[in-house]
């Protein structure tokens, strides 16, 4: 009795002196990180202190699509950090709850895991960050989350078995969605690594570093689009594409494309991809490379058109089809668009389509021995044969390149790769090719991910192939009667080194003078992501609920169009009020287009009248409806069943405040927090006894005096 008064248990004190000097460890650890602050004074204080977040990160978030979820959402909280290779490497996976930090280089494989069933490391997986290189460095020799047959759902012939992307991992339509996963900025990526080095030193034992990571989305518990549009929970997925025809309209006169007969031949390419983490999606090689090529050949066949001074006898309709990572969606709308007789493409009707050029992927045409590039003519049936002058247009400008390109057409495929001209293709009976850098499988080690950026991509191949195509289209326009007319071969390399400059870098990025001259942006990233479509506007083609890019774009192909052979005489154009204001374009033929004069202070006007026959093109799913209600708010709704609509009909779900977030935080651990209340007890306890033995004490001096 008198033993156990005389003091506390001596079992609390031993936990009391292990928490003092964990609490050493740690505050010994802050100093270091924050000598110039002094030592915090409270324990708030000091988790306030040491709380990182990561604001650059990009968050994997919730997209449902007609027959799925897809994406990430959940909350992690307080869960410890580990690498994922000392996570594979511990009981192959299993174990208590983490949030795994992967190198860019196990991330192939991380997914993979996650997405398979009855993984034991996909039950104990709260969430993921992973950290990049500098400049690409440690990246996967591959990284695919797209099927091994993209788009297979859209093709027009039968062998879906076949292998176009056979490094393709099939992560895009997960069915179900993953926990939150983020992908640090390469600075953030730096910062952090020291954290998880501090757990992994510790033996994963607290006090370590923990993470909350909050991905809610309001669409969690609905399984597709269509129940989501319902419950009002997401919103779809849109974009535009852009749209302009060479030879511009003659500005006024009525009959002034006179010369030119109804046929027209459409050129496409894509704009952008999709991706797991979307805010990141480039789709440089998937789709950049085609479209800045083919963006270029526009600017040089209009100066070619210019040149020669004679209305060729074909026009040329080019399209830049947004949305097309999802489901296609952006060539699918417009095949059904233009299959409306009222309906027409940059002036060009589907009857009046005589054949489809796709310009596909170009950057990563390698130099064979003799120092050519090698690109690829993949025909619909039928389609080479029936379409000789095409063929010879292609040849001919493949002998201009003077041995810097060959062609060849592919041997051993099943038909037309992945690509927009299957949506056209299943359609009536027009003919086209698919120009691209490959045979029989996809070049690109990245498709449909977020490493497929600037570094995964060759300016000189994408630059012989714009030369290519830009020969071949005049050829074409002239039915082969082009009389030599040559291609500008220094303004289309100086277009295609600036548009890549300006998409695929952030210095100068969007900031770059060819996007600041057509287009307003203060963005330095381009982004590539299509955006949701909030509600139906009442004038498809009034620029201000476009993204800065197709913004761009538009205003690049408006300018172009007119084939000047020196920019900035665009100037001296009429002024208008862009994008709409009391100042319009006089003539019929002209439209408004945004231009930043370099002689500053000349015109007060931020537009001027040009020669165009461009527009915008919704490119989300015609089977998508918008019904306002008697309470005045709008509602997208689905016309149609999951079995009776092929269109995917993506969607996004929508956030709650403060979300995505990410933070990263020392925390001494449940055993540590439980001692910790033990020994907060035990202190109340003794201090009670010493209470109450002094008390006694002075009681028994008190009486004792
Ligand atoms: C995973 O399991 C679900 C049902 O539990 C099943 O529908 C799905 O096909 C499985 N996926 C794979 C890749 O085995
Ligand atoms: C292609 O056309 C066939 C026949 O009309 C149709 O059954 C099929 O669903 C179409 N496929 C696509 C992807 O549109
Ligand atoms: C064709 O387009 C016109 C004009 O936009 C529209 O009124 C009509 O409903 C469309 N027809 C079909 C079959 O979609
Ligand atoms: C391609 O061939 C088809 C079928 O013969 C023909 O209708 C079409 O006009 C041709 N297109 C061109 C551009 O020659
Ligand atoms: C294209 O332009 C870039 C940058 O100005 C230059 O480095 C490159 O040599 C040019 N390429 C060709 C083929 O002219
Ligand atoms: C719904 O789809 C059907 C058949 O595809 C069509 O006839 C009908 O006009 C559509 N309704 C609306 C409101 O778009």
């Amino acid at each position: 009795m008198a033993q156990r008064v005389s003091g506390c248990p001596s079992g609390v004190r031993a936990a009391m002196t292990a928490m003092v000097a964990s609490y050493l460890v740690l505050l010994s650890h802050l100093a270091a990180a924050s000598s110039a602050e002094g030592l915090p004074s409270s324990p708030n204080a000091l988790e306030k202190l040491i709380v990182t977040e990561f604001p650059g990160a990009s968050a994997c978030v919730l997209l449902l699509h007609t027959k799925g979820q897809s994406g990430c959402r959940g909350t992690a909280e307080k869960v410890p950090l580990m690498y994922y290779s000392d996570r594979v490497r511990q009981n192959g996976g299993a174990g208590g709850d983490v949030v795994l930090v992967v190198e860019e280089e196990n991330l192939p494989e991380f997914l993979a895991n996650l997405a398979s069933n009855g993984s034991s490391l996909a039950k104990s997986v709260k969430g993921g960050l992973i950290v990049r290189g500098k400049g690409g460095k440690g990246r996967p020799s591959s990284f695919s989350p797209a099927d091994v047959f993209p788009h297979k759902n859209f093709a027009p012939y039968t062998d879906g078995g076949y292998e176009w992307n056979p490094s393709g991992l099939g992560l895009l339509r997960t069915g179900r969605a993953w926990p939150p996963l983020y992908v640090l900025t390469e600075e953030e990526s730096e910062a952090f690594r020291e954290m998880a080095e501090w757990n992994r030193a510790k033996g994963y034992r607290y006090p370590q570093y923990v993470a909350d990571l909050t991905t809610e989305m309001l669409a969690a518990d609905q399984a597709n689009t269509f129940e989501c549009l319902d419950k009002s929970t997401c919103l779809p997925i849109g974009g535009y594409s852009v749209a302009s025809s060479l030879p511009p309209p003659t500005p006024a006169s009525a009959s002034g494309a006179a010369a030119v007969d109804d046929e027209c031949v459409l050129v496409l390419a894509q704009v952008g991809d999709s991706n797991v983490f979307h805010g990141l999606n480039k789709g440089a090689e998937s789709s950049i490379s085609g479209m800045v090529a083919a963006a270029a050949a526009y600017e040089a066949v209009a100066r070619s058109f210019k040149d020669r001074g004679v209305a060729p006898s074909r026009r040329l309709a080019f399209a830049l089809v947004g949305s097309e990572g999802y489901g296609l969606s952006g060539s699918r709308r417009l095949v059904h668009d233009l299959g409306n007789a009222s309906h027409a493409i940059a002036g060009c009707r589907l009857s009046q389509v005589s054949f489809v050029v796709e310009v596909g992927p170009v950057g990563l045409a390698a130099p064979n021995k003799g120092g050519a590039r090698e690109y690829y003519l993949h025909w619909t049936p039928g389609a080479r044969e029936a379409n000789q002058s095409i063929y010879s247009a292609f040849e001919e400008a493949a002998d201009d390149s003077e041995g810097r390109a060959v062609l060849r057409t592919p041997v051993g495929t099943p038909g037309i790769p992945p690509s927009s001209l299957m949506s056209f293709s299943n359609h009536s009976n027009i003919r086209g090719l698919v120009f691209a850098d490959f045979e029989r499988r996809v070049k690109n080690p990245y498709l449909s991910s977020y490493m497929d950026d600037g570094e995964n991509y060759d300016v000189s191949s994408v630059y012989i192939a714009a030369e290519l195509v830009a020969g071949a289209l005049v050829k074409v326009a002239f039915d082969g009667d082009d009389a030599g007319q040559r291609i500008d071969r220094e303004l289309l390399n100086s277009t295609v080194v600036g548009l890549s400059d300006c998409l695929l870098t952030s210095k100068p990025g969007m900031q770059c003078d060819l996007v600041q001259r057509v287009a307003d942006s203060y963005l330095t990233r381009a982004s590539l992501y299509p955006g949701i479509v909030s509600y139906e506007a009442a004038d498809d083609q009034n620029p201000n609920d476009k993204t800065d890019l197709v913004r761009f774009l538009w205003g690049y192909l408006a300018t172009r169009a007119a084939g000047l052979a020196d920019l900035s005489d665009v100037g001296g154009a009429p002024p208008c009020d862009y994008p709409s204001g009391k100042l319009k374009c006089p003539l019929a033929g002209q439209v408004c287009a945004r231009w930043r004069s370099q002689e500053s202070g000349s015109k007060s006007k931020n537009g001027r009248c040009v020669a165009a026959n461009v527009q915008y093109a919704p490119a989300w799913s015609h089977h998508l409806t918008y019904t306002v209600g008697k309470d005045g708010y709008g509602k997208w709704g689905v016309n149609g069943t999951a079995g009776a609509i092929l269109d995917e009909i993506w969607t996004e779900s929508y956030w709650p405040p403060y979300t995505p977030t990410a933070l990263v935080y020392m925390k001494e651990g449940f055993a540590y927090e439980l001692g910790l209340f033990l020994a907060g007890s035990a202190l109340t306890v003794c201090w009670f006894y010493a209470m109450g033995r002094a008390s006694r004490h002075i009681a028994k001096e008190l009486k004792q005096t």
